[in-house]
Parts: structure tokens; sequence; C-alpha cells
């Protein structure tokens, strides 16, 4: 299916007027995390992040369709000996604003190196945020689902007998469990701690998030020839990302300069795409020559006169 991707230059709040309402599916993004990237693209101060945000935020709720999703990825930085709280006041003020704060998505990032300070340690997980119109929303859970590993070979050799038959946890709250019912299972449904490495490749950005991170998303709430739009769009993770899963995808990004990576890695994106189709039809060919080929005259004589059949 041919893909739509578009980069727009400006800041996200003016280039989405030009939108029709409910034109996109998802909305997964990293925005500038208030003032923490000063010296590369600006930022905003902490004590008027809010507002800030929600000038654009309600830009994306209007460009966003009843059934779609809008996945904030960001983390509040320390300062002062704490921990700032525009994050947990944009939510509040989100929500004011008719998000429903559907869900919240822990980023562990699996690759971090320890660290310590005089109150705290390294700090090695972001916010997800999930924000929806509604309650019913478009949701793949089978797309993201995770491979069983030894958990249930290892779980089971220590199954009592309490595990085996179903039975009313012992505080007595009613819900029933039955270990044995995964034992054949190759795959489980994931938790809402993503567990991925920061690893972004080298995209001459200071903030690129892997992408690892938007394909969960896109995967998750998305289906193929959907429309998703990244409004802080960077080095154009996003982007890449949805156009090798199939769904058209629109980027924002206020400097110039980013804007022509997210071009440039949107087109190597393409010219890789290309070079897989190009691998797949001689891959393709070599078979379909396979099955064609006249009868093999090394075969016993019975079986070169027949043609082989092959299956489709
Ligand atoms: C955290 S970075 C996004 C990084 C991106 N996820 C990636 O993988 O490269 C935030 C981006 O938002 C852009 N930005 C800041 N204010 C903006 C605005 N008002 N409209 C659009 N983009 C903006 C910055 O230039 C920056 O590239």
């Amino acid at each position: 299916m041919a893909t739509k991707i578009k980069v727009e230059q400006g800041d996200c709040v003016e280039v989405l007027r030009n939108y029709l309402p409910e034109y996109f599916d998802l909305i997964v993004t990293s925005p500038p995390y208030a003032d923490r990237r000063q010296h590369t693209y600006g930022g905003v101060k902490p004590e008027h992040y809010v507002e800030w945000f929600l000038e654009r935020s309600a830009e994306f709720h209007r460009v966003l369709k009843p059934t779609g999703s809008f996945v904030l990825n960001i983390k509040e930085k320390a300062e002062n000996g704490e921990r700032h709280t525009y994050v947990l006041e944009l939510i509040l003020a989100l929500r004011k604003q008719g998000w429903l704060w559907t869900e919240e998505y822990i980023w562990h990032k699996r690759n971090c190196y320890p660290g310590k300070w005089p109150n705290r340690f390294r700090d090695a997980w972001e916010r997800c945020l999930h924000f929806t119109k509604q309650r019913k929303f478009k949701m793949n859970q089978e797309a993201v689902m995770v491979p069983m590993g030894d958990w249930a070979d290892a779980r089971l050799k220590s199954l009592g007998k309490n595990d085996v038959v179903r039975f009313d946890s012992q505080v007595g709250s009613g819900f029933g469990k039955n270990i044995a019912n995964w034992t054949q299972r190759t795959q489980a449904y994931p938790t809402n701690v993503i567990h991925m490495a920061t690893e972004c490749g080298n995209k001459n950005h200071s903030a690129a998030f892997p992408q690892a991170l938007p394909e969960w998303f896109i995967k998750l709430f998305s289906d193929e020839g959907d429309w998703v739009l990244d409004p802080f769009v960077g080095s154009g993770t996003t982007l890449e990302v949805a156009r090798s899963l199939g769904r058209n995808a629109v980027g924002i990004d206020l400097l110039p300069e980013y804007c022509a990576i997210a071009e440039a890695a949107v087109a190597d994106a393409q010219y890789q795409l290309l070079e897989e189709r190009a691998a797949y039809d001689k891959r393709e060919k070599k078979t379909s020559d396979r099955i064609h080929r006249k009868p093999d005259t090394k075969l016993p004589p019975e079986a070169a006169r027949k043609p082989r059949r092959v299956k489709a």
C-alpha cells in the first residue's frame, strides 16, 4: 500500500489550523520537556508550560478522530532538590480541556547505567501518557503481544495445588487464577511498563526517541492506511516508523534544520522500502521460475513426463 508522508515546518499550533477536524487516527509525540534543551531547540519555562501546551493540545483535540489516541512522551526534570510538578499540572489541565487520561505507560530505559546524586538515583524511566476523547477507542491489543519466554515453564515447576485449580485469592477478592492455563501459550499481553533501550541511531537530534517507542504505540492504536501525526517531529522517527508500518503520517517541527533531517530520514526509509521490495520481487521471481521450469530430465522417465505439482 502506498503511504503518504508529509513534513511541515512551523509552530504546530499554526500548521494544524489548516487541517480538517477529526483528520488523524493517532497522535504520538515527544514535545520539548519545558526548557531542558534550551541550547538546541529552545524551550518553555516550566511555569508557563501548561498554558503553552494547552493552546496546542486544543488543536490536537480538534484534529483527532473520536476513536483516536494521543500519546505524550514526557518527563519532568528535577531542580533544586525536587521534581517539577508541571507534568502533573498538565495532566489535570488536559482533563479540564476535555481529554480522558486513559492510561499512563512507563518507558523503562533498559540500557541506563547506574548513577547517583545526593538525593536520588539514575532516572531510568519516562512517562508515555495516553489520552483519548472517549472511552471507546481503537486498540489492537494483539498487535503488541510478547513471547511468553520460559516464564510459564519456570512457574509450572513450582506449581502448588492452588495454582492448578481455579481458586479465589486468599485475600478473598473473588478473583481466580489458573497458572496452568498459560502453559500452552506462546504469547502474552504486555503490561503498561515498556522495556526498551534508548538506542536511537545517529540522528543529529539531541532528543530523538528510539524507533521501538512510536512503533509500539502505532501498532497498538492504529491500523494500516490510518493517519498518524507527530506535531513535534524532530528528526522524523515517528514518520519513518509510520511509513514502515503502512500508515500515512504528518510531522511538524519548528526548526527548518530538523525538518530537513526528518525529510531525509523518510527519503531513506522510502529507499530502504524500495530495496526491500526489489529483493522480495527477486526472491518471488526465483520461486516462480522454479515452479514453471520444464520437467526435469534428470528425474526418472515417469516423473519427467508429468510436470511436478507445486503448492501455490
Ligand atoms: C523532544 S524533540 C522531538 C524528538 C523526536 N521525537 C525525534 O525522535 O527526533 C521536540 C521537538 O519539538 C520541536 N518544537 C518545539 N516547539 C515546537 C512547536 N511549537 N511546534 C513544532 N515543533 C516544535 C523542537 O524543534 C524539537 O525538534
